[in-house]
């Protein structure tokens, strides 16, 4: 029987999906992205050798894998073609693995310019955002005035087109923002010559799913940012603009939800956040100074520090139940090592009440005071375990707690970056 896994992230972002994935491709005929575009970063280690995925799936690495880009994905043909390169260096031949679809909207440098100017109007109340051009290229898809993969194959209308995008994108940047023009003929330009290596690789991706799935073939689903960053169903508005939750694998690859098997949560086994908005269990002590340096929580995409807290559970019993979510893989336990003591926020006080409901409202959010149960830590290192049985007690502890709390298992425990140090108590595929 074949199988369809789909991975996300159950927090804010950066859990490790990139490290799950590429470990998982080894089951699998096809990986296919869904949403986000090159806001995300996804590491990969393998024996040592470290790689940061932004926008290609992070099975490339894999031989005899096709790697796609869903329609639901936001393209930077710039940023693709930089990280294609780079891969290609390295002898990975990117081109021959990976297919787009032909409905992706296209992120232009004013998508860009306007991302920058947004957040730089927003002053102190700025989200944070990766400055890629995410969201307004979004706002376009929405208003129906993007330009898409499918436009790059009429040079005559791609043109007009884009003259049309870009009249609304320079009023906005000249008259609302103050800021500079952007010129039609250097984009138009830049767009001709990145078409002939895009060409090639446009598909109809929901098609190839579909054969696979005919022929009886696993195919993985990889998101990108967490659940807590989705646009309806996240920190509003601090938030991304895409919808991250499991649903998601289906609107943007165009495979019927139906297909979608078994959803692995990514969960780091405590909690990060890049980037402004509500977060309960942040730490400003010496625990998130450990989780922090131990962690080496530094954004993939912009470098910036990630803000480091205790495990939530409140706000994963959220995306337990908004995501379907049918098991875990818990990152990062290696972090937690030497701690002498570990804390699950399993509650939140609200208005002198407690309540085990994550509130949607930011305002409410802002003003929970995370309750805590307490465990004891482990001192033996768990960095690079491949055997549960080998896990120090309290680890185990640990683990079992978050199994019990949220009433699913931990299929995976990752005890280290590279793809090697892991434990696999229960494989999706299987
Ligand atoms: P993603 O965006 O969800 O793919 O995650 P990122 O790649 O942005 O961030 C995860 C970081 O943690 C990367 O630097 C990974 O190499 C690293 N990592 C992943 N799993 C583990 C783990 O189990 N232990 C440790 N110490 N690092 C890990
Ligand atoms: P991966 O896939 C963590 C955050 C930004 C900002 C907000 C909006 O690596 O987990 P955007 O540029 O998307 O408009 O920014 O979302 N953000 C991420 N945080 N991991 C990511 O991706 C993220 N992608 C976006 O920091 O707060
Ligand atoms: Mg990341």
């Amino acid at each position: 029987m074949s199988k369809n896994v789909v991975v996300i992230g159950t927090q804010w972002g950066d859990e490790g999906k990139g490290k799950i994935v590429d470990l998982l491709t080894e089951d699998v005929a096809a990986v296919v992205r869904f949403q986000g575009g090159h806001n995300a970063g996804h590491t990969l280690v393998i024996e040592g050798n470290k790689t940061v995925l932004h926008l290609i799936p992070s099975g490339i690495l894999h031989e005899n894998v096709h790697c796609l880009i869903g329609n639901g994905v936001v393209i930077s043909l710039q940023a693709l073609i930089k990280e294609a390169k780079k891969l290609i260096e390295n002898g990975i031949p990117v081109f021959d693995r990976l297919k787009i679809s032909s409905g992706c909207p296209l992120i232009l440098p004013s998508h860009e310019a306007l991302d920058l100017a947004k957040e730089k109007k927003l002053g102190k109340s700025a989200i944070g955002t990766t400055g890629r051009g995410i969201g307004p290229v979004y706002e376009d898809k929405v208003a129906r005035r993007v330009l898409r993969v499918s436009d790059l194959l009429n040079k005559d209308s791609l043109r007009e087109k884009l003259k049309n995008i870009l009249n609304y994108h320079n009023f906005l940047l000249t008259n609302y923002f103050d800021e500079k023009e952007q010129s039609l003929d250097e984009i138009f330009n830049q767009l001709l010559d990145q078409r002939d290596l895009i060409l090639p690789m446009i598909s109809d991706v929901s098609g190839i799913l579909d054969d696979y799935h005919q022929q009886k073939k696993n195919i993985l689903f990889e998101g990108a940012q967490g659940v807590f960053l989705d646009i309806d169903h996240g920190t509003y508005p601090y938030v991304t603009s895409s919808n991250t939750v499991s649903a998601a694998a289906s609107i943007g690859s165009g495979v019927g939800p139906k297909r979608l098997d078994y959803i692995m949560g990514i969960v780091k086994a405590y909690t990060t956040r890049v980037g402004s908005g509500p977060f309960p269990t942040e730490l400003h002590d010496k625990y998130g100074e450990h989780l922090g340096s131990v962690g080496v929580e530094f954004g993939a995409t912009t470098g910036r520090p990630r803000r480091c807290g205790w495990l939530d559970v409140v706000a994963l019993r959220r995306s337990v139940l908004n995501s379907s979510i049918s098991g875990f893989c818990l990152t990062k336990l290696d972090v937690l090592d030497g701690l002498e003591k570990i804390k699950i926020c399993t509650e939140y006080k609200l208005h002198d009440k407690t309540t085990s409901n994550f509130p949607l409202e930011i305002s409410e959010l802002d003003n929970c005071e995370p309750l805590y149960e307490e465990f004891e830590g482990w001192e033996d290192s768990t960095k690079g375990l491949k055997r549960f049985s080998d896990m120090p007690l309290n680890a185990k502890k640990y683990i079992q707690a978050i199994e019990e709390m949220l009433h699913l298992p931990i299929d995976i425990i990752s005890t280290g970056p590279d793809r090697d140090h892991t434990i696999i108590r229960n494989n999706p595929f299987s």
